[in-house]
């Protein structure tokens, strides 16, 4: 079998589609920039805007304002209760301002973050817990006053939520969540989604939808319009730039006309936020993806096809994994019983660590590259063949792993 490489002697020569080239050799790539390439490597529209860029552009502190409305025509169809937009370039950045914002509106210090969602790179969210919710630092250097300030709700679990709600909604300036959860997608949290929009709603708590994933390459857009359940804030990015740095803050009306009129104004700036070259690729992105209406369905679909074959192969080899799926990203569970939460999908990745390993040493063997954090990304430059392959050599990985 082909020697995995560690990750940081990975160096991809180059890349197109859906495949990276290491050491001449074509590999399947299964993450695409973790989201960021729904179109995949390369694509024309990504040379297109290189080409424009090179033409016409150079950075400058003047935001083409005749683009910033154009993207906004386009947000609008994808987040159907946008009304305004604040461009950052990271996802980090967004989540970082929106809770800024929440709080410059209800001048209150707590946050309700639910266990499972992840917002990046970010002091205030960058903690999980186990079934007590007591919040647990994700990383070293995180000040201990942050802790107090924040309060984790259960993901999915009305009961135990609104308890949590109730006793502490007073102090709370909003609730943050990733509405379908990357790290373990389940299709059945319209219920949960559908009671914070309503708790909101009567607490006066800012309700803020982090869809850095989900935006763009869902059904209808985005979870909130699949699910019909809006948010008053939601933060976007990945798929949207294309392949630059990019990202949105979206806010609704309600949010903006309360903005407008705080008396000390928020801070919102950044040297990278809003400049052209992303613009630009931002808008030539989702002008594509707008026009092409059967892209994301195609990918969909494609992914339904992965997860249904791998699940089947899965059930008549009694096999103890599972695929979940939420429209256009899966990820494998290591055990064949429904997973409820992000807990129990960790207890199960820890206790198969070294049969992940192997997994994934299979695989790179057979040209295909297990994305790091487990998530799967399929663009829509892949083929039928395509996903032959990958249903074929993933149920040879998985019989030999985990049988
Ligand atoms: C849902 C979600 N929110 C926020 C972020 C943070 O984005 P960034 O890494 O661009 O700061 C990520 C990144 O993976 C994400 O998946």
């Amino acid at each position: 079998m082909e020697k995995l490489l560690p990750s940081n002697k990975i160096i991809t020569e180059k890349a197109k589609g859906n495949f990276v080239f290491i050491k001449k050799k074509r590999y399947f790539d299964l993450s695409l920039h973790s989201g960021v390439l729904l179109l995949g490597h390369n694509h024309k529209v990504f040379q297109k805007t290189l080409n424009e860029l090179r033409k016409n552009y150079s950075l400058t502190n003047y935001q083409n304002k005749n683009i910033r409305s154009m993207i906004l025509k386009y947000i609008k169809k994808y987040f159907r209760n946008a009304y305004d937009l604040i461009f950052c370039t990271t996802g980090s950045e967004t989540v970082i301002k929106a809770i800024r914002i929440s709080r410059a509106l209800s001048n209150k210090s707590k946050i309700f973050i639910v266990n499972g969602s992840w917002h990046g790179s970010v002091d205030q969210t960058l903690y999980f817990s186990k079934e007590d919710l007591k919040p647990i630092p994700l990383s070293s250097g995180i000040s201990d006053d942050i802790k107090k300030n924040i309060i984790i709700l259960p993901y999915n679990d009305l009961e135990k939520s609104k308890k949590i709600l109730d006793r502490n909604y007073k102090d709370a300036s909003c609730i943050l969540i990733e509405p379908i959860t990357a790290s373990l997608p389940l299709e059945q949290s319209k219920n949960y989604l559908k009671f914070l929009k309503e708790y909101s709603s009567k607490k006066r708590i800012t309700l803020i939808f982090d869809e850095m994933v989900t935006g763009i390459r869902t059904t209808n857009g985005s979870v909130q319009n699949r699910f019909n359940i809006y948010p008053d804030i939601t933060l976007a990015g990945k798929a949207i730039g294309g392949g630059l740095p990019i990202s949105l803050i979206i806010i609704n009306r309600k949010i903006f006309d309360r903005i407008k009129k705080l008396k000390r104004k928020i801070f919102f700036g950044g040297t990278f936020s809003g400049n052209n070259f992303s613009l630009i690729s931002c808008l030539n992105t989702l002008a594509y993806v707008n026009k092409n209406k059967n892209l994301v369905r195609n990918i969909i679909n494609k992914s339904k096809i992965l997860q249904d074959k791998l699940n089947n192969f899965s059930n008549k080899n009694n096999l103890d994994v599972k695929v979940y799926r939420f429209d256009s990203f899966l990820r494998i569970i290591f055990s064949k019983k429904n997973i409820k939460n992000r807990i129990a999908r960790d207890f199960f990745e820890k206790k198969n660590k070294i049969r992940i390993t192997k997994f994934t040493k299979y695989l790179y063997s057979k040209k295909i590259l297990y994305p790091k954090n487990g998530i799967i990304f399929l663009s829509s430059t892949l083929t039928s063949n395509n996903v032959d392959y990958l249903v074929k050599n993933l149920s040879i990985a998985l019989k030999k792993c985990f049988k």
